[in-house]
């Protein structure tokens, strides 16, 4: 099959999916030119300095070995989308805040904005591959904005769903389960599989039509999703039992059948993808009148919000049914471990829930700045009444601190919130932050990531999800 040589890739937005994405294509390919382009002029100096706006372990010496060889980092958007004969598409598509299905479809703006940027200064031919997720059937949107270029350029539209997690984004990129290409030119198909090909194994690289494509990475997102609100439903039926959560997953996860990933019981899942994905299912199926489909989809979100209210629900019960000017120290901002990135962390839910208890919260968390914190907390105050109120704002102000290491957290603190997995806090010394603590000193275990006897031992009143700690 006839398939053009790709000299020169250009990929429109350099977040947590284009950069990392982009830089392992260049890592691998070096016979390929890569340009990242954003409008953010401070993400793109990022990028080009030694702190880059993404935390992922090993992205660094990705970086590190094309940056400058055959990665570059700009904001010359044109020039690069001219040079170009391949267009990642990877701006951000967030859930719609305003208008109709407002807070379930989500917001493609952006992506058209690119499209009809390409359409304007391209010239020659182009494939142009969507690498945001998108409502199915964005790609045809994209491709009715191209077809009208007038400057006798033509355009294929290719759908390449990224399924990198955030926090192993490099290993993802470097052994992919699988890369999926949907698209209907089987020779644009072939110029991008012939990309992957230079590292991934050709029977890993699917080729579907680009709505099978699209829709894919919708619903392998809400099946994982799906899994997780299932264990932490039965995480709440564990509590009220005395069943044990972490002893039902690896129970039911040696069924083959079943696998054992994915049945973490945890405060609940976050990140910028499942809510995100699933809203988007559950408006696709609305729109087909699929009813009864797009409840069921939902309920996976319900169960999610239930088990973050529950969590805080828990501490406030536990903690003599009052947390006011209590000082609680928040371990973990993260949506999840190895990540900087906060977006639909459960954190921010759990914070915002125990600061209308009127708690004082000492957040720590290794990789998530002061700014970011506040700016979260501020944005969902906001969301929830549609408006921050002067009394919300005050109470951010006073009641929120940002500690520089776990200890410092909880030092003085009548309680530890554990709400992101990271590693350090199973290296800590629990003794001296015992001392350190008011009594009875409670860890409420968000992730089960502790040694809940040991921490017992010591003199903490322990509690953990789907567990009672005797
Ligand atoms: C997800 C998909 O995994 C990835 O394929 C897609 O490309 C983007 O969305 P990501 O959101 O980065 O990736 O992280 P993921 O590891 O899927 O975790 C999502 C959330 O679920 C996190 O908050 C995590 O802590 C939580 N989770 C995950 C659990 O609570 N329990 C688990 O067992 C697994
Ligand atoms: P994701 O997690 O999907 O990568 P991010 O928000 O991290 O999402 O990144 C998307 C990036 O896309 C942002 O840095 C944003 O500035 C950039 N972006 C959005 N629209 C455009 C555009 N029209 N041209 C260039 N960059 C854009």
């Amino acid at each position: 099959m006839g398939t053009l040589p790709v000299m020169n890739i250009c990929c429109i937005g350099a977040g947590y999916v284009g950069g990392p994405t982009m830089a392992m294509i260049a890592y691998k390919c070096p016979d390929i030119q890569v340009t990242v382009v954003d409008l953010n002029q401070k993400r793109i100096d990022a990028w080009n300095s030694d702190h880059l706006p993404v935390y992922e372990p090993g992205l660094d010496d990705v970086v590190r070995a094309a940056r400058g060889r055959n990665l570059h980092f700009s904001t010359e958007v044109n020039a690069a989308i001219q040079a170009a004969d391949m267009i990642f598409i990877a701006v951000n598509t967030p859930t719609k805040t305003f208008g109709t299905g407002a807070g379930r479809a989500a917001n493609v703006e952006f992506v058209e904005k690119c499209a009809r940027q390409i359409a304007e200064v391209s010239t020659g031919h182009k494939i142009v591959v969507e690498k945001s997720t998108l409502p199915v059937r964005t790609a045809e949107a994209v491709k009715r904005i191209l077809e009208n270029a007038n400057n006798g350029t033509t355009f294929e539209v290719l759908s390449n769903p990224e399924f990198l997690a955030e926090g192993t984004a490099v290993q993802d990129l470097l052994s992919p389960d699988r890369v999926l290409i949907g698209g209907e030119s089987q020779t644009a198909i072939q110029t991008l599989v012939d990309v992957y090909a230079h590292w991934v194994p050709r029977e890993r690289i699917l080729t579907t039509n680009l709505w099978s494509s699209e829709l894919s990475k919708l619903t392998a997102n809400a099946f994982l999703a799906q899994r997780v609100s299932s264990i932490n439903a039965i995480s709440a039926l564990c509590e009220a039992t005395g069943a044990d959560v972490d002893e039902v997953a690896k129970a039911i996860g040696t069924d083959s059948r079943i696998g054992p990933k994915f049945l973490k019981s945890s405060v609940g899942f976050g990140g910028s993808c499942f809510q995100k994905d699933i809203l988007n299912l559950v408006y696709l199926c609305e729109h087909f009148g699929l009813r009864e489909v797009a409840e069921y989809w939902e309920q996976v979100i319900k169960m999610n919000d239930y088990q973050k209210r529950r969590f805080c629900e828990r501490m406030v019960r536990t903690m003599f049914n009052t947390v006011s000017n209590k000082q609680i120290a928040i371990w973990g901002f993260a949506f999840k471990k190895d990540t900087n990135d906060t977006r639909e962390s459960a954190a921010i839910y759990v914070c915002r829930d125990l600061l209308q208890e009127r708690a004082r919260l000492k957040i720590y968390d290794p990789q998530v700045s002061e700014e970011q914190v506040h700016r979260d907390l501020i944005e969902v105050f906001s969301h929830t009444h549609g408006t921050i109120t002067d009394q919300e704002r005050a109470l951010i102000k006073e009641h929120v601190r940002v500690a520089a290491s776990a200890e410092e957290a909880a030092q003085g603190a009548h309680a530890i919130a554990v709400l992101t997995e990271w590693d350090e806090f199973k290296r800590l010394n629990y003794d001296s932050i015992l001392q350190s603590m008011y009594r009875p000193a409670f860890i409420f275990d968000g992730r089960n990531l502790l040694d809940h006897r040991h921490l017992s031992s010591l003199g903490f009143d322990v509690h953990a999800i789907g567990k009672k700690i005797s």
